[in-house]
């Protein structure tokens, strides 16, 4: 949770220096820019010098402390918790900014049940008080030449007009290519998902991916529609079990 920084007293003062101090040529609203930009690149450096420590250290945190949990006290997860799930998933990078996922919460036991069974057998899948399936949502690729107009719109991106048509004609023939769709999608949803698995380590939940299910089978029983498609189940719940870390290679194995 991001906590408004404490300042110390010098740095207070260097801003309001900086706020009513001669600054150069600059008047008017180039002045506020840059106001406010050196104030928020300070911050920046402060919160890493230790001023409010836990800020910069929370998302390593939850990297760290995050596990696969398979057993689950039964209390439901409340549902402004769970919409704070799928607000991490929503700001998910994604390429072309496609934000191609879906998500079904999956709460009721009788559907967990059918799950359950469907994911060979994983008990804490019908345990678990919610399933979410994340599915890549295909549809969003046909939607290509839209994303990069609203990108340029937004100003993240200044292309010429030139660039933009030739970005948004190779863009619709890149997206004919099957395998650049699934990989892309693929890519997007897995993000999104461990997104969620670490604000739900923050909130103090617990998650777990589950790929072992029929994926046809699931699709049919929560009816998904056209062009969506389930990658992975995550069973979210308060966790009743606290495993300790599970084994990992080494760092230098992993350089190459
Ligand atoms: C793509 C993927 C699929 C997974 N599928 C399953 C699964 O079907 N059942 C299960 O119990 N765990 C599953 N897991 C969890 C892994 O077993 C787990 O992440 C790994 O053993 C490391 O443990 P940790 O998550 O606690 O660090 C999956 C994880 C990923 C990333």
């Amino acid at each position: 949770m991001l906590k408004a920084p404490k300042l110390s007293f010098r740095q207070a003062a260097t801003i309001v220096q900086y706020i009513t101090g001669p600054a150069g040529s600059m008047a008017g609203p180039e002045r506020i820019r840059f106001v406010i930009s050196f104030i928020m690149e300070r911050q920046t450096k402060w919160l890493g010098a230790g001023l409010n420590r836990e800020v910069v250290m929370e998302v390593f945190e939850a990297i760290e402390k995050r596990r696969s949990i398979r057993k689950y006290r039964g209390e439901p997860v409340p549902e402004d918790l769970m919409n704070r799930l799928l607000e991490a998933a929503r700001l998910a990078p994604s390429s072309s900014n496609t934000q191609s996922w879906k998500f079904k919460v999956i709460t009721d036991l009788e559907t967990r049940k059918k799950m359950k069974d469907l994911a060979l057998g994983q008990k804490f899948v019908e345990e678990a008080p919610a399933v979410i399936a994340c599915c890549v949502d295909f549809n969003a690729f046909g939607e290509r030449g839209k994303e990069v107009l609203k990108l340029v719109l937004s100003g993240a991106a200044r292309p010429s007009l030139g660039m933009i048509l030739r970005a948004v004609r190779r863009g619709k023939d890149r997206d004919k290519d099957p395998e650049r769709v699934v990989v892309n999608g693929v890519i997007n949803v897995s993000i999104a998902v461990e997104h969620i698995a670490l604000e739900a380590t923050e909130l103090g939940l617990g998650t777990c991916w589950i790929r072992a299910f029929d994926a046809d089978g699931v699709q049919e029983l929560l009816a998904l529609p056209d062009g969506v498609s389930v990658l992975c189940l995550m069973t979210v719940g308060y966790p009743a079990q606290d495993p300790p870390p599970r084994p990992r290679v080494p760092l230098e194995e992993i350089r190459i």
